[in-house]
């Protein structure tokens, strides 16, 4: 694997900072539920599944973090508890649209609960235990998508992706762009269209960076030009990742989505959503009741330490919006691929 997101090293959790990639690659240290959960505040870790796991690890690193400060103060178990519901609130309040990092949690929850009874050292080895499952898992689920979706496209494909559904966004592989590695893989050769993706530059900085790291042809363009690239017949499929997807099929991505989604449509280009089944939420209808996170105005006005908008601007920053699912043509999940998603496929996939 050419991209680590994350690893364990020293008994703490090392994330790459994907905040200053890719002026400068460096891995930040983590040892607790507080500092993971500033970490995906602050972006140093994201994307939809590597945030879940980077979460797990937070529960792990706080029942590790309690269970040697309590033993040395010979402390109750009520404090453990105490300290571990803290964790999982910062960790829960970090972002609020990517659904996997609420299902990391309940995982970990669960975890927790089917071993409360034993000691808070063995405890807290069983939550990092599962923690390093979830890593391994999640590059399993996105190497299970990869081939389901590389099927979907043809030798010499010129395929346009949003944001970053990278390695970077993953544990490891992609979804978005694991679908495209898989397809490489397969001896296709594809080429990528990468949206630069206003504001936080993930396209640019990120998607294009994972693309030249493996020699994958990519074509960095602003956000506003994919109307014209496809209108000149440069794109032949669009796949994007995903940060939920509601029981309709309805899809939250990074802002800019639905407006290639609808691109797509005029163009009579497929639109390809990669999805594990963690990014679905079954409990939210439709699309409009997925939380949206509105972003610091800075990240519009201007990138780190360079601002161009005028001062006193009103500004609006959604992180991300919805497309429809009658704009999607498929679904790429583990399981298999779901064309045009609905309340009752995408149900299926849940069935045993
Ligand atoms: O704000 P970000 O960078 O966390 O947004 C990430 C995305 O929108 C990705 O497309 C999504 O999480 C899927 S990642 C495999």
């Amino acid at each position: 694997m050419k991209v680590e997101t994350m690893r364990w090293a020293n008994d703490k959790l090392e994330m790459i900072n994907q905040r200053i990639l890719p002026a400068v690659f460096e891995y930040l240290s983590y040892d607790s539920a507080a500092t993971v959960a500033e970490g995906i505040r602050s972006m140093v870790v994201r994307g939809a599944p590597a945030i879940g796991v980077a979460a797990a690890y937070g529960v792990a690193l706080e029942a590790l973090r309690l269970s040697s400060t309590l033993r040395q103060a010979q402390g109750e178990r009520s404090l453990f508890d105490k300290g571990m519901e803290a964790g999982f609130t910062a960790l829960a309040q970090s972002r609020p649209t990517a659904v996997n990092l609420f299902w990391a949690l309940q995982r970990m929850r669960k975890v927790w609960q089917s071993v409360a009874t034993q000691t808070t050292q063995q405890i807290a080895q069983r939550l990092l235990a599962e923690a390093h499952e979830m890593l391994a898992e999640d590059i399993r689920i996105n190497r299970a998508m990869g081939a389901h979706g590389a099927v979907l496209l043809k030798d010499g494909a010129r395929v346009l992706t949003h944001c970053n559904a990278g390695a970077l966004a993953t544990a490891g592989w992609g979804t978005a762009l694991g679908v495209i590695r898989s397809a490489v893989e397969a001896g296709k050769r594809i080429s990528v269209i990468a949206d630069e993706t206003r504001p936080f530059l993930q396209g640019a900085r990120l998607t294009a960076w994972e693309m030249v790291q493996e020699n994958i042809p990519v074509t960095l363009i602003t956000d506003n030009m994919a109307g014209y690239m496809m209108a000149q017949g440069e794109v032949d499929a669009v796949v994007v990742g995903t940060d939920r997807v509601a029981a309709n099929g309805d899809v939250a991505n990074k802002i800019g989505t639905y407006m290639v989604a609808v691109l797509a449509q005029r163009h009579n280009i497929p639109f390809y959503v990669a999805c594990p089944l963690s990014t679905i939420d079954l409990a939210i209808p439709d699309g409009a009741g997925i939380p949206i996170e509105e972003r610091a105005a800075d990240e519009v006005t201007g990138f780190r330490d360079c601002q161009w908008a005028a001062q006193g601007v009103r500004v609006r920053n959604p992180a991300f919006d919805v497309t429809p699912a009658e704009l999607v043509s498929a679904l790429i999940t583990e399981k298999g691929v779901v064309s045009q998603p609905d309340r009752e496929s995408i149900a299926r996939l849940f069935g045993s």
